[in-house]
């Protein structure tokens, strides 16, 4: 079985099967990070370049990884010092990296919609990084990663997803995603952090994170996005924090084998406190070490894809 598109550019269109493909080869992969000499020759004389519009560490640097290690030729693109300064467009910049024969681009960018717009136009696969408020699929497969690893399954497991879900790229992925393996999803927020096509995504909703919380098998909090928090969407920060920020004593009210997943990077003690985040249920740097074998088997099946 081979992935159906040249690219990856969301969890809406792709069918379980797919996501359950990637997830089996990044156990394969997951076992080259340990080594001594972390690297394989499946990439060697591909080309695949980062082109992140916006800032990123986890996403970028494991992408980065990801590559070398698959022994594919790796390059980054700064925008800030690139030819976009300059007025370039998306689609010339892609058209120029055409011409170089890139293979793979990973593309971050503000806009939803970028990655789909520079993969009708070129030849190389698209890796969606995140874009705008649209989706963030390897996210999405790394968080689905980890908890398979942890709990063996994600059939009928209940996750609450917490926060921000009206910005946040990382929840409609993980909507997407959890849902086609299974997941029972509740979503808490303030009602201004809610979506408009809330009830067309499938999920529940609640205020009361308190009640949600107990019945949970996965909390997954979202950064409150600052960056994006023009509108006035919430009264405070402080105020956030005490109805829907994750603390030690909120966390006694959930089950003792709960896992606590964040995308990073986190706002300690807004979203979750200190303890909470450096404490034995969460899972935020395992997050980060899935997202190497994720992307690699991403980039190892767009790039060997026939
Ligand atoms: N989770 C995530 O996308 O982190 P970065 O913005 O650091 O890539």
């Amino acid at each position: 079985m081979q992935l159906k598109s040249k690219d990856l550019l969301g969890l809406e269109y792709m069918s379980r099967e797919e996501i359950e493909l990637i997830l089996e080869t990044a156990k394969l992969f997951e076992e080259v990070s340990g080594r001594d000499i972390k690297k394989v020759p499946t990439l060697r004389g591909k080309t695949i370049i980062n082109l992140f519009y916006e800032a990123s560490t986890r996403t970028r640097t494991s992408f980065e990884l990801a590559g070398k290690r698959l022994s594919g030729d790796m390059i980054n693109i700064q925008v800030s010092s690139s030819s976009v300064t300059k007025g370039e467009t998306l689609l010339d910049t892609g058209k120029t990296l055409e011409a170089m024969n890139a293979d793979i681009v990973i593309i971050r960018h503000s806009s939803s919609g970028a990655p789909s717009l520079l993969s009708k136009h070129s030849g190389f696969s698209v890796i969606n990084a995140g874009d705008g408020m649209h989706e963030h699929p390897t996210q999405a497969l790394l968080d689905m990663f980890t908890i398979s690893k942890k709990k063996k399954r994600i059939e009928g497991l209940k996750v609450v997803i917490v926060g921000d879900i009206f910005h946040s790229r990382v929840a409609r992925s993980n909507i997407w995603g959890m849902k086609k393996l299974g997941a029972e999803i509740t979503i808490v927020a303030p009602p201004t952090f809610l979506p408009r096509e809330v009830e067309k995504m499938g999920v529940q909703v609640s205020y009361n994170l308190d009640e949600s919380l107990k019945k949970a098998d996965v909390i997954y909090l979202l950064r409150i996005q600052q960056e994006r928090q023009k509108g006035g969407f919430l009264p405070s920060i402080r105020e956030y924090s005490r109805l829907f920020g994750l603390n030690q004593e909120r966390l006694s009210l959930a089950k003792k084998d709960v896992l606590v997943m964040h995308p990073g990077p986190i706002n300690r003690g807004v979203e979750i406190s200190p303890e909470v985040a450096d404490g034995p249920l969460s899972l935020i740097n395992e997050q980060v070490s899935s997202g190497v074998s994720v992307r690699m088997a991403v980039l190892y099946l767009l790039g060997t894809r026939k």
